[in-house]
């Protein structure tokens, strides 16, 4: 499957001018905070592609600039752009996929649950607003903090009657390209021929690559295990620092926010063999959220792939993650009953 994984990725880098084949569908997409940092590259990448019919950019503000720029741009996407609350629905209408980066960045010094006052709001009226408006569609939340906030997403469409754990996922995809970067760099391999799965959460310590199943396998010294890992958890804060207060990762993020929308396109379309990794309610694992490689399909996340056989070394990872995870799991369940 993993094979499968890496021969899905590569050709995607290079997707956005490829001529379809007449039996794909092209689908629905709305950005949800479009003007934003990571917004308007997603847009772009997006507005590329050929999986792509519609492409709706919703904010609170600027989206009309936005829409008009990327509309001059010669591929056969139609845009439309809409701005402010009372456009919402009409942004939402026969969408297949919505990607929801809306909301606050972090600063220098804060965590990303330092965050979850702003956006655990900014969330939950825009998956009500889904919930209404396009129940059936794949919720990729990209806005964190998301240990919580896909929490956040699924209490809301349960109180609306339409939750379909098939259909909500937590946006990891930078975590596993970070990985990939980060290896291939330290043992001089191609990064695009690199697959390291990451599980677990996205923030520090619970973000869990797992450097005992790389594809193709790779060995470490205890040394560059302690390195790597680290440097692959504080990958946000790395960038943070360097914008020193102007915001975080936005254009990687684009790009992997793309990557990720690729995949859950060609899945759509009933391309099989796709896996990608993703932040969803878990069935096998013991916490009630887990990120683990995902099979997707035609609906949405067939199934998860599991943890496979996990080193001591990631063992220890996950139980260090353990009470951060659980404590975010619980503060969005807890802010979604309060907010229903
Ligand atoms: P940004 O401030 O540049 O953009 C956010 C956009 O959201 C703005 O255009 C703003 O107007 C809009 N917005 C705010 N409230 C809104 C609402 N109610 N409805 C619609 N739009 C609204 O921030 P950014 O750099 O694009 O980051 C956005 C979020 O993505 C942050 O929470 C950040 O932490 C998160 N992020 C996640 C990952 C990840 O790996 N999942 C990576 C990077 C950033
Ligand atoms: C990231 O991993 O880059 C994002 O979660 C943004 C952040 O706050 O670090």
């Amino acid at each position: 499957l993993f094979i499968s994984f890496i021969s899905s990725v590569t050709p995607k880098l290079i997707r956005y001018t490829s001529i379809l084949s007449p039996s794909i569908q092209t689908k629905n997409v709305a950005v949800l905070g479009a003007s934003g940092g990571i917004g308007q590259p997603l847009s772009l990448l997006l507005k590329l592609s050929p999986l792509i019919n519609n492409l709706s950019l919703y904010d609170i503000q600027h989206t009309k600039g936005v829409g008009v720029d990327l509309s001059h741009i010669e591929t056969q996407v139609k845009v439309k752009a809409y701005v402010g609350k009372e456009q919402l629905s009409d942004a939402l209408k026969d969408m297949d996929l919505v990607l929801i980066p809306a909301g606050v960045p972090r600063k220098p010094g804060m965590t990303r649950d330092d965050l979850f006052i702003t956006n655990a709001t900014i969330v939950a009226n825009l998956v009500s607003a889904c919930a209404k408006n396009c129940s059936q569609a794949i919720l990729a939340i990209i806005t964190n903090p998301i240990n919580s906030t896909v929490p956040i997403a699924t209490e809301i469409m349960k109180a609306y009657n339409v939750y379909n754990e098939k259909k909500i996922i937590g946006v990891t995809t930078l975590d596993v390209i970070r990985a990939a970067t980060f290896v291939a760099e330290a043992k001089g391999l191609d990064s695009l021929r690199v697959f390291v799965p990451v599980i677990g959460g996205h923030s520090g310590n619970t973000i869990i690559p797992l450097l005992s199943q790389i594809s193709p396998p790779v060995s470490f010294s205890q040394q560059e295990l302690d390195s790597l890992t680290s440097r692959i958890q504080n990958a946000g804060t790395e960038v943070v620092e360097a914008k020193a207060g102007t915001g975080s990762a936005t254009l990687s993020m684009a790009h992997a926010g793309a990557r990720f929308s690729f995949s859950i396109l060609d899945a759509l379309n009933g391309k099989t063999g796709i896996i990608d990794c993703g932040y969803v309610a878990s069935q096998e694992t013991e916490f009630k959220y887990f990120a683990t490689p995902l099979l997707l399909g035609r609906n949405g996340v067939e199934t998860s792939i599991g943890v496979g056989k996990l080193s001591e070394y990631e063992t220890k990872l996950i139980e260090k993650a353990k009470p951060e995870l659980n404590a975010n799991i619980q503060k969005g369940i807890d802010f979604a009953k309060q907010y229903l």
